[in-house]
């Protein structure tokens, strides 16, 4: 069985809600429920996790390793921009990770442009609303039955 963490970081928890216009109606838990259903199609199994602090989101990411996962879809929301921690954390826990944005990071406000997470993933799935879950979860999991 494929095991992997799915990781939202901070205000993700207001979807549906948050600023409708850029992320839409779709709540978290809606995106999570499609989640399940396509990994249970691949036979894999999701832990999901949501936080908005930094230093429990590097506990999960440290903790993913220890409890052999395989792999690691994130996203990093506001700390994406900004934090060298979330990184480091990444890097050092080894495991394939996609990162995933709801919204076109480049199409908005610079300081969105730079990703500090991207360097340390396999690779990134931006800009297709709750779909960047869904393909980079299929994206995840080829890469694991890959290796
Ligand atoms: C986001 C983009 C980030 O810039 C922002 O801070 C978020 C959500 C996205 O999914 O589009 O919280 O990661």
């Amino acid at each position: 069985m494929k095991k992997i963490l799915v990781i939202h970081g901070p205000n993700l928890n207001l979807l549906g809600k948050r600023e409708p216009a850029i992320y839409g109606r779709v709540t978290l838990a809606q995106i999570n429920r499609m989640l399940t259903k396509a990994a249970k199609k691949r036979g894999a199994s999701l832990v999901i996790k949501q936080s908005n602090l930094e230093g429990r989101i590097v506990d999960f990411i440290q903790q993913a390793k220890k409890n052999k996962f395989q792999g690691l879809l994130i996203n990093p929301a506001a700390y994406t921009h900004t934090s060298v921690a979330l990184r480091d954390a990444i890097a050092a826990c080894g495991l394939i990770t996609v990162e995933v944005h709801l919204s076109n990071i480049y199409s908005r406000e610079e300081f969105r442009h730079k990703s500090l997470v991207s360097p340390v993933a396999k690779g990134t799935i931006l800009g297709f609303g709750p779909r960047s879950y869904t393909l980079g979860l299929e994206a995840l999991l080829d890469l694991i039955e890959a290796r």
